[in-house]
């Protein structure tokens, strides 16, 4: 093809449509929002990378040279993933699913939209380090995705820290091996183990082997599909399982698609077990194994929990300062608060610690003393904040929805979740849901007042007046760029 000689022709609004349509047929992905940006420079990537004189002409590559549709889609996904995501739903296989079938055949588990590999792996890892060896043998676990590009390196399986985020060192010792230049690869008896495919999961085939599945993860995908294409993948997952199979959502796909999900007509029926929703098909199991260590319910944010004081030292001293901005002061008070009597009262201390970490944009160590709360309760409200904060601060909007879709659900007065699932609604284009997250903002605002914000001072610099002006502005026009304060 020859080479580029004068300035690129513009992408106008035909193309543009067209290049929409075209992907939305295929491939299901729709670009509104924020997400047309990232349409538009794929595409300009690919027009160069092909030397395509015209528009006209790429549209020709793209439907008719094979792989172009492969190399454009791999700059359209978002592949966000990282290493044992919603750790919950990986022990309800490990604790629930599996042993519930243990001794029946082999167990078959599909990762659906498994990007870099970290969910499958994940899956396997758990299965090993809760069950052992010799129950992982009898388990097949696959990933599938669109994106061939992602795929491979899910095959290769070499990540570097980003991805394990918060991740217990004995996990990250015990399967992976360091490659020496900062980065670690998945050990072969467990990379061997996981098969990968590529699928369209909006397109009409699916490949045999995928068929008869005891579970399914489908987390983090379905935002990115219209409706309609949304609840025929659902349709469509829901026909792989085996009866009694279960389908894994994140909390993005439960909050948008609550009400689908919950009418029944795809023959799934919605379970819970450990807090931990999921999605059966068939026959109901009445009696799921539970829990070996059932959460604790403590009511960290409730007037009931003690202050813990050393001397002169307290809590409320480290607090005080916090909310005086002098973060290094606070926390080497809480360093020496002594060990504390009550899990309450040092989850008291671990919640303060965390928020002034965040603050301080210390994410990795505000991650870790959340992963360390949530050990001793799920529910823990600051825990979710922080962790859905941490995301915020990132860039990972479906971090931000799954983190705080559980705090609202641990805390059903506080603002801080509807305002940040509203922030992230309206960066992914999702305009309605970002403008009933921005009115819940506002009315618990106006009900509980900024106070009630999960964390024991407040995440961001605005006084009262100025929040719940800003969020009746955001229900007006959700996608309003923010102020540059917040
Ligand atoms: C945000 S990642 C989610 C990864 C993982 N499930 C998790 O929760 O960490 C979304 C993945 O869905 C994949 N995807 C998007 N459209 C798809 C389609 N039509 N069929 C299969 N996978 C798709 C993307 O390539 C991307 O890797």
């Amino acid at each position: 093809m020859a080479p580029l000689n004068r300035k690129p022709e513009n992408l106008g609004p035909g193309h543009l449509e067209h290049f929409k349509r075209y992907l939305k047929e295929k491939s299901g992905l729709i670009f509104v929002g924020n997400r047309e940006t990232l349409l538009i420079t794929g595409l300009k990537e690919r027009r160069v990378a092909t030397r395509c004189q015209s528009w006209d002409n790429y549209r020709n590559i793209l439907e008719n040279k094979a792989g172009e549709l492969d190399q454009l889609t791999a700059l359209l996904t978002v592949n966000e993933s990282y290493f044992f995501r919603e750790a919950g739903q990986l022990e309800l296989l490990s604790r629930s699913l599996y042993p519930l079938r243990r001794g029946q055949g082999r167990f078959r588990i599909l990762s659906a939209g498994c990007s870099s590999g970290d969910e499958p792996y994940s899956i396997a890892m758990e299965l090993v380090r809760s069950l052992g060896v010799e129950a992982f043998a009898t388990v097949d676990v696959m990933g599938c995705d669109i994106d061939p590009v992602i795929l491979a390196r899910a095959r290769e399986g070499i990540y570097n820290d980003y991805a394990f985020r918060g991740l217990d060192p004995e996990i990250r010792n015990r399967f992976f091996t360091p490659l020496g230049d900062g980065r670690f690869q998945v050990i072969d008896s467990i990379r061997n183990r996981v098969a990968f495919h590529q699928v369209n999961l909006a397109g009409n085939l699916v490949p045999e082997v995928l068929n008869n599945l005891d579970a399914i993860y489908y987390r983090n995908v379905s935002i990115y599909f219209d409706k309609p294409t949304q609840q025929r993948i659902f349709y469509r997952l829901a026909g792989l399982l085996r009866p009694g199979g279960t389908l894994v959502v994140s909390a993005t796909e439960i909050f948008s698609h609550n009400q689908f999900l919950e009418s029944g007509n795809h023959g799934l029926v919605r379970r819970e077990w450990n807090s931990i929703l999921f999605f059966q098909k068939g026959e109901a199991r009445t009696n799921p194994v539970p829990a070996i260590t059932p959460p604790i319910p403590i009511a960290v944010n409730g007037e009931t929990v003690p202050t813990p004081t050393v001397g002169t030292q307290s809590y409320e001293g480290a607090l005080k300062l916090a909310m005086e901005n002098r973060f290094d002061a606070a926390l080497s008070i809480l360093d020496k608060l002594p060990g504390s009597a009550t899990p309450v009262e040092s989850m008291k201390i671990m919640g303060l610690k965390a928020t002034i970490l965040l603050r301080q944009n210390r994410i990795a160590a505000a991650r870790q003393h959340c992963h360390d709360m949530q050990k001793m309760d799920a529910l823990v409200v600051e825990s979710h904040v922080i962790m859905g904060l941490a995301d915020r601060h990132d860039g990972d909007y479906d971090g931000m929805i799954t983190h705080f879709r559980k705090a609202a659900y641990a805390d059903a007065n506080i603002w801080t979740p509807h305002f940040f699932m509203g922030e992230a609604f309206a960066a992914l284009g999702l305009l309605p849901m970002a403008k009933r997250s921005y009115q819940t903002a506002l009315a618990r605002l106006s009900k509980y007042g900024i106070g009630a914000s999960g964390l024991p001072f407040g995440p961001l610099s605005l006084s009262e007046n100025e929040l719940l002006h800003w969020c009746r502005i955001r229900v007006q026009s959700p996608a309003t760029p923010e102020p540059k304060r917040i």
